[in-house]
């Protein structure tokens, strides 16, 4: 696996590959990988026949007092994880390669960047949608696979393809959980032994409501009692437990189309995000 960071040699590669009528599948991530990135690499090889992952802390989509400076990293690790998992290339650029002196352009975003993580990481979306667009450009990707953890930010994604037309189609992958139901995270690795037990009450929570929206249970009630559920497991603030539509990520009373229940809250000092579709 090739390592680049500089972004004319990332563009002379997939230029390249492009000549030779190969697609490109991208992986954007943060890094500190899990088995949930490498199933989105995994997905990237059965889409295109040349895969370039990212690794990138975006500072655009942290607010200052958020975890930028302590998010978890580590490059080895993660180099070894893409070679095995068939990666061709590896794209960690520095800040200076991703917002160079004199860069000023911003994406203000609506629609389904409200809400929510919208809410409550008010920065955060169009942030996501600055970098993702940069990294679809650079790397001239025809097709980059996100997981479904981030529910809230594949429709943000998918909305910004779609507004810019940008020529580039967005694929998911279903939420990797432990065998305790804890999506995986890089984040994980902030819960310390306790915390990472009570963290599994989370899927739990979310599960339940998804299940009594299926029994007729309104969002209110439904979401209302998962939100109990995770406060007596030992969560300290519930930012949110709600249901959104799963194509227009709309609010709805009631599962009146496909949906998902999304929810986000604090354990200690750690902050969980995790969505179920159907019953989870
Ligand atoms: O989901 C993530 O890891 C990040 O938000 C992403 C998509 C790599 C953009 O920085």
């Amino acid at each position: 696996m090739r390592v680049i960071r500089d972004a004319a040699e990332l563009r002379a590669v997939s230029q390249a590959w492009h000549a030779a009528g190969e697609r490109i599948a991208l992986v954007p991530t943060m890094g500190y990988l899990h088995e949930g990135h490498l199933a989105l690499v995994a997905r990237a090889r059965e889409l295109a026949p040349r895969v370039i992952a990212t690794i990138f802390v975006n500072p655009t989509q942290f607010a200052p007092h958020e975890d930028l400076g302590r998010y978890p990293r580590d490059e080895a690790g993660d180099i070894a994880k893409l070679e095995a998992a068939g990666c061709d290339v590896l794209f960690a650029p520095s800040v200076e390669v991703m917002y160079p002196a004199g860069f000023a352009t911003r994406i203000a975003m609506s629609g389904p960047a409200e809400g929510l993580e919208g809410t409550h990481r008010p920065q955060m979306f169009a942030g996501v949608a600055l970098v993702c667009t940069r990294l679809f450009g650079m790397s001239g990707a025809d097709v980059a696979v996100f997981g479904e953890k981030d529910w809230q930010q594949v429709m943000v994604v998918r909305r910004v393809v779609e507004d810019l037309a940008l020529p580039i189609t967005i694929e998911t992958v279903p939420t990797i959980r432990a065998a305790d139901g804890l999506a995986l995270s890089s984040r994980n690795a902030y819960l310390d032994p306790e915390a990472r037990v009570k963290a599994a009450a989370m899927h739990a929570a979310l599960s339940y409501a998804a299940e009594r929206l299926r029994a007729g249970a309104t969002a209110a009630e439904a979401c209302g009692e998962a939100e109990e559920r995770l406060r007596e497991a030992g969560f300290r603030q519930v930012d949110y437990v709600a249901l959104r539509s799963e194509r227009g990520f709309e609010e709805m009373e009631k599962l009146s189309e496909p949906g998902r229940v999304l929810g986000a809250a604090w354990l200690r000092q750690v902050r969980l995000i995790d969505n179920v579709t159907k019953s989870g």
